[in-house]
């Protein structure tokens, strides 16, 4: 992607023409210095954070991720939409893509879930090396492989680790393209279970809806700690805006995780300011492993959240689906009286 953006921009260059390349120039110089002392002076007389400054002026600076134009990324999109342009979206790289790994747990979740099966015609996987997309293609119709030059994303990405950081940005990135291609999304990691549709359970009046590791009970209060394995997103100016922004502040915060960069930009003026509105979700429904979603007859979503280790979460996570399955054979009205509980997490602790 970062290719086609450069020569995106040395084609525009190009387009200027030679003679009046030179003339332009003084106008663009003027340009530059009045946009810079125009924002140098909003800043001092505005925002006073010294967390705001670098991250806005880097949105300006950095190249911005241009449209991908890839025909291939369209049509798979196109193919999985709904009818009101939404995709699923979750990428895997070959660590969990193996039989018997997270992949085959996380399909598994939709053809048992209350209304979720037929969710699987919008899932679109990114597939981030060859061997989790060959193992993709075997298994589901909708893959596409996200071409990263010079990085491998083949082997479990350990947590905080570089290539676990290029990945988790490469995503946002990635997201971003989606907005801007004008589709919709849920970004669901694949160590969540879907055990019910969970559309119903989005907010409205939304344009960033995230899951939680811990909800205060406020769904409006930026001071929940998101866990960026679960949004919902509109595409629309916001929040196509809203993922640059996200993205280019990476150089600001270089060695955090994408989730705790947003924690540290949720609260930047210029987001409240472009009107961005930002929802956490209920761990009663989409809950994890750090908060569980304690009612069986209302949870949607659960993630293997909390919990380090590709084996311990694999381990989980079938247990998980276990207890579930148990309820699922409960007549419907001993699942209402039942109470059941979950028995996980176990290795996860
Ligand atoms: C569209 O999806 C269907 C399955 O849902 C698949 O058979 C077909 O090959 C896909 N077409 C493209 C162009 O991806
Ligand atoms: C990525 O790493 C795997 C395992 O170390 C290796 O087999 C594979 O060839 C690498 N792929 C590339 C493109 O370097
Ligand atoms: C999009 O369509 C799905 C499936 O019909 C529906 O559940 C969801 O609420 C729709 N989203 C919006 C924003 O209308
Ligand atoms: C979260 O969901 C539970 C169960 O429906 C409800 O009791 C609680 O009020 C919800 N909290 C918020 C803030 O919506």
């Amino acid at each position: 992607m970062k290719t086609s953006a450069e020569s995106n921009n040395n084609a525009s260059v190009a387009r200027g023409g030679h003679s009046n390349l030179v003339a332009r120039r003084p106008i663009q110089i003027f340009f530059i210095f009045f946009v810079g002392f125009a924002l140098m002076f909003m800043f001092v007389y505005n925002y006073t954070s010294p967390v705001t400054i670098p991250v806005f002026s880097q949105y300006f600076i950095a190249p911005t991720t241009t449209i991908d134009n890839d025909k291939k990324l369209e049509n798979v999109l196109r193919n999985a939409s709904m009818e009101n342009n939404t995709v699923i979206i979750t990428t895997l790289n070959d660590a969990w893509a193996e039989p018997n790994s997270i992949f085959d747990i996380f399909l598994e979740s939709f053809h048992v879930g209350i209304e979720t099966e037929k969710l699987l015609d919008h899932l679109v996987v990114i597939t981030l090396d060859e061997k989790a997309h060959a193992r993709c293609q075997a298994l589901h119709p909708h893959c596409y492989q996200l071409e990263t030059k010079g990085t491998n994303f083949t082997n479990e990405a350990f947590f905080m680790t570089k290539v676990y950081l290029d990945m988790m940005w490469r995503r946002i990135e990635f997201l971003g393209t989606v907005l801007e291609l004008g589709y919709s999304f849920i970004f669901t990691d694949t160590d969540i279970m879907w055990l019910r549709n969970p559309f119903n359970r989005f907010y409205d009046d939304a344009d960033f809806q995230i899951a939680c590791d811990n909800f205060n009970g406020d769904s409006n209060d930026l001071n929940n700690l998101p866990n960026g394995g679960f949004t919902y997103v509109k595409s629309n100016e916001k929040t196509i805006w809203f993922y640059k922004f996200w993205f280019n502040s990476r150089s600001i915060y270089p060695r955090i995780l994408t989730q705790n960069v947003l924690n540290k930009i949720k609260m930047n003026p210029l987001i409240h300011d472009i009107n961005l509105k930002i929802r956490f979700l209920n761990t009663t429904y989409f809950g994890g492993f750090c908060q569980i979603s304690k009612d069986f007859n209302e949870v949607c979503t659960m993630h293997a959240n909390c919990c380090v280790g590709l084996d311990n979460k694999i381990n989980d996570l079938k247990i998980l689906l276990q207890d579930w399955a148990k309820y699922m054979k409960l007549p419907d009205k001993r699942k209402v009286e039942a109470h059941p509980s979950w028995s996980v997490p176990q290795s996860c602790k």
